[in-house]
């Protein structure tokens, strides 16, 4: 393995969060950052405390969750959301500001309404400002890969004499290509970073389905630090899927020789445990966490597995954290055995719990072949599971 590692900056609490059905409240941003830091994400993103009392509230209650993980702020490079993001960041061990404008001609045409060295100045004054509150600074150009490239380096540029410590390539609408994107990463190394200790981040939105495929070409060309969510909630078709992007370089590390801090037995725990706060779960062929992930159908496969499962499985479900689950529950399925279920999945369920949930969940096994967690989950009591069985 090579000593190449790579940052893993989790944005689900606020990329994800900010996105249709994912509203999340104070307690369950809580539980999830301590599942982040479970998992052993390099940063947390917890939301942009200029926004809202309630974002402002969340920073603060995970900045003072957070043990190890650097957790970090968002904010327009505006004066006020900056001072707004260093207050709700007080009490971080690790605080990082992370700044942001958009940098694509269209974006400054219909609305930021500002020229080009405006935004150079913009850039300057926010960096500086966020510098005097924190060292850890963190600079995105939004519509970056829709960006003039001498502009987008000039704007990194100010960025990082101003005192910016990371710089973010996003992707933000989706757009760009791999090969494409990796030369971009590239210039940006060779035009701005050199050998200057300055992270280049990635930050790839899913629009065209290509946002995994994206960070890791853009990981390849020189990026040290990569943007994602859990279960690639966020923006329109979502962010990359955290959990795709670490197996992909676990499993592939003989092509992409790279060290995170993740602990990939805890993938499908913060999978699920999102699945339940959010208003949707992942669908049942999602890469590694959805329900048909390990899942075998045809008998040629069955036969294979059986064999030995290497010759359908690139990586085992242990290995993300699925439960080992021999009982395979149904319509014949007894109490005992539901409540078992119950239990790995971290609800211990009361007697009145289980005689409601018992026959609702024989009259789902009636009409479907087989029930997974996922329906148990819908099927479980109003509450957090109070923890997650791996
Ligand atoms: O997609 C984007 O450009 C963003 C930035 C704020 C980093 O989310
Ligand atoms: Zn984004």
């Amino acid at each position: 393995m090579s000593d190449k590692k790579i940052r893993v900056f989790d944005t689900t609490l606020r990329d994800g969060e900010q996105s249709p059905g994912c509203s999340m409240y104070l307690e369950e941003k809580i539980s999830m950052a301590r599942q982040l830091e479970l998992l052993g994400v390099d940063v947390i993103e917890a939301g942009f405390p200029f926004a809202s009392e309630g974002d402002f509230r969340s920073v603060v209650a995970v900045a003072e969750e957070c043990q190890n993980t650097i957790v970090a702020g968002l904010c327009r490079t505006v004066a006020s959301d900056i001072h707004r993001a260093a207050e709700a960041l007080k009490t971080a061990k690790r605080p990082r500001i992370h700044t942001f404008v958009a940098t694509s001609d269209i974006h400054l045409e219909y609305k930021l309404k500002r020229s080009r060295s405006e935004v150079i100045d913009m850039t300057a004054n926010a960096v500086r400002i966020a510098r005097e509150h924190v060292d850890d600074v963190e600079f995105s150009a939004e519509d970056a890969t829709r960006s003039d490239v001498d502009f987008l380096c000039e704007v990194f540029a100010t960025a990082v004499e101003c005192g910016a410590t990371t710089i973010n390539v996003p992707d933000t609408v989706g757009y760009t290509l791999p090969g494409e994107y990796a030369d971009l990463v590239r210039s940006v190394k060779e035009r701005v970073v050199g050998d200057k200790d300055i992270t280049i981040s990635v930050h790839c939105h899913n629009d065209l389905g290509l946002a995994v495929a994206n960070s890791l070409a853009a990981i390849e060309a020189g990026a040290t630090q990569v943007e994602c969510t859990v279960n690639g909630i966020g923006e329109r078709a979502g962010n990359a899927s955290l959990e795709e992007l670490i197996m992909a370089m676990t499993v592939r590390a003989d092509k992409m020789p790279y060290r995170t801090n993740i602990d990939t037995t805890q993938l499908y725990p913060a999978s699920q445990l999102l699945s339940s706060i959010v208003s949707f779960g992942v669908q049942p062929n999602k890469a590694i966490v959805g329900r048909n992930a390990f899942a075998h159908e045809a008998g040629v496969h069955q036969h294979g597995v059986l064999s030995n499962p290497l010759c359908y499985e690139i990586m085992t479900p242990e290995s993300v954290g699925v439960p080992k689950n021999s009982l395979v529950l149904g319509k014949h399925s007894g109490r005992h055995a539901l409540i078992s279920r119950y239990e790995q999945l971290g609800f211990a369920l009361s007697e009145p719990e289980i005689a409601s949930i018992y026959p609702r969940f024989i009259a789902l096994a009636d009409r479907k072949k087989n029930v997974y967690d996922q329906d148990l989950l819908a099927l479980a009591p109003a509450r957090r599971p109070t923890a997650i069985a791996a």
